[in-house]
């Protein structure tokens, strides 16, 4: 296959690119190559949001999708067949500003000005979103989109007043139909395939020309949204010799019920998506959904990756394993599904064979009986990495017994993993104390958590056997406690 420019729309024209590293970030493009300063950069790992811009693409049903992403952990060839807006971008012909600019001035929500142009494309990601005249977004919504821009003089409060007052103001319209056109003319048919001293990036359109590229080059690196693999570069300063990028992938994106009863859920489907359409089904995945990275984060990265990476702390699989979902993956023309606990074998070592990758995930859509609960201990709020990650699903026939209990943890052993002699305490016995207390107790024959700097093992055990008696608080026969309830009971007893 001979290389291909990369081809962008970026303040009014199409760049075209044909020297640029493969792993060069759009920051480090924008800054160094356009001189086009505005965006800023602060951590490089996909953590402060100096560094926020907006990526349109098409949406699939003949629109655009615009999202806040990082632009310190994109690597440029990803931005082929889409369109870049910067801070620079919100200037008004007439050289006004725009109201996300002028909602920050009235409200004074800059100091030092270092993190702004981060917070209004963050603003200005959410003020698309909002047709004129519309209410504007709730306090949860604001502090939602803003969750991945860090400020360290201004604080939050004039910021988030800001976001409040926005679409008080004339509004300005954006030309989406426009922009639906130029990316329409940057579209192809095939394998986008660029390469520069000897580095490869290919970015299918199918999945069936996925699983031939990864048979023929069952090597390369699989690249989603880039927020592990970013960091490989940016912090670890890896080579990635070749990249197979998912993100061009139409049909890997879907999102659907089945009549069989499952959720499918393709592996390039982003986080927000992925998470949005869990939470339909099991509104217990809300505060986790909300916890997990920051709203760009969960913008570029996919669910697929997640769990392809196995990280032992990352947060989707404890839940997704409690619930009974089934990976799907696809060597060639060969797809095999199994439980998501299956899958995890070793420390970062998966069942995929080589030429293999994660086609998507199926997801048992709620069984009326069954209490589901997560819960992510970190010590932030938001953008955290879990100390420990839990999840819980029971079920109990009319006399309150036990028929199906599944218990998953993450951050307490080289993989998430189930914990089965804790299971196998509870299962066919009352759901009351005394049985919660010996599962809990079981939990030590289940794992042997590690000490990091995130948490202790003995700190990691006590979380793990506290968030079991916590879901049992919550889902106990005929008393259960509300979540507030639970905390005001566990504070009194500290007390
Ligand atoms: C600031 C920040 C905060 C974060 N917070 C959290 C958090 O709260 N909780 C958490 O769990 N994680 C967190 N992460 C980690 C990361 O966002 C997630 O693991 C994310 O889901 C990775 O998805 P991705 O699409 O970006 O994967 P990528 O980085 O593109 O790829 C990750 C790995 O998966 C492989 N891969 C990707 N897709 C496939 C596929 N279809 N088949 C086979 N292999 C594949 C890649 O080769 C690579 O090894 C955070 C990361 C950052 C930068
Ligand atoms: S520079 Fe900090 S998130 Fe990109
Ligand atoms: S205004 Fe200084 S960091 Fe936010």
């Amino acid at each position: 296959m001979e290389t291909q420019s990369i081809r962008f729309y970026y303040r009014g024209r199409v760049h075209e690119v044909t020297d640029q590293p493969t792993t060069r970030t759009v920051l480090q493009y924008l800054r160094e190559d356009l001189g086009r300063t505005g965006t800023k950069e602060g951590c490089a790992e996909g953590d402060c949001g100096a560094c926020t811009v907006l990526v349109a693409e098409p949406d699939g049903h003949g629109g655009v999708a615009i999202r806040a992403v990082n632009s310190c952990i994109q690597f440029l060839p990803t931005l082929d067949g889409k369109a870049l807006l910067t801070v620079e971008d919100l200037r008004q012909p007439d050289g006004s500003l725009h109201p996300v600019q002028q909602a920050m001035v009235d409200c004074h929500g800059s100091q030092c000005g270092f993190c702004t142009p981060g917070f209004v494309m963050s603003m200005w990601g959410m003020y698309l979103e909002h047709e004129p005249g519309a209410r504007a977004p709730s306090r949860t919504e604001i502090n939602d989109a803003l969750s991945g821009n860090l400020c360290r003089c201004t604080g939050y409060q004039p910021i988030i007043r800001a976001a409040g007052e926005m679409l008080s103001y004339p509004h300005v319209p954006f030309d989406r139909a426009a922009l639906t056109k130029i990316l329409g003319t940057l579209s192809r048919d095939n394998i986008f395939t660029y390469e520069v001293a000897g580095h490869v990036f290919h970015a299918p359109r199918t999945v069936a020309q996925l699983a031939e590229l990864r048979m023929q080059y069952p090597q390369a690196r699989l690249l989603a949204g880039s927020t592990d693999v970013g960091l490989w570069v940016t912090k670890q300063f890896r080579d990635l010799p070749h990249l197979i990028y998912i993100g061009q992938v139409e049909a890997l994106r879907e999102i659907e019920q089945q009549a069989d009863g499952y959720l499918n859920i393709g592996a390039g489907a982003s986080l927000n998506d992925a998470y949005d359409a869990l939470v339909t089904h099991y509104p217990e995945f809300a505060e986790l959904r909300q916890r997990f990275a920051s709203f760009p984060i969960r913008n570029a990265g996919t669910l697929g990756g997640n769990v392809a990476n196995g990280s032992p702390i990352g947060d989707s699989m404890p839940a997704l394993i409690a619930l009974g979902t089934r990976i799907v993956l696809r060597r060639g023309e060969r797809v095999r599904e199994m439980p998501l606990e299956d899958f995890y074998l070793a420390y970062q070592k998966s069942a995929l064979e080589a030429g293999e990758f994660v086609q998507g995930m199926r997801v048992p859509l709620a069984l009326a009986d069954q209490q589901f609960r997560t819960y992510k201990i970190s010590k932030r709020f938001d953008q955290d990495i879990s100390a420990v990650c839990a999840a819980f699903a029971v079920s109990l026939d009319p006399e309150g017994v036990v028929r199906r209990a599944r218990f998953s943890f993450g951050g307490v052993a080289a993989t998430p993993c189930r914990a089965p002699a804790a299971e196998q305490t509870v299962l066919g016995q009352a759901w009351d104390e005394q049985h919660v207390r010996l599962a809990m107790q079981a939990l030590t024959a289940d794992f042997k958590p590690l000490t990091d700097m995130r948490a202790s093992d003995a700190y990691r055990m006590k979380a793990a056997q506290n968030v079991l008696y916590r879901f049992y608080l919550e889902t106990a026969p005929g008393t259960p406690l509300t979540t507030r309830q639970v905390s005001t009971a566990v504070l009194a007893d500290i007390a």
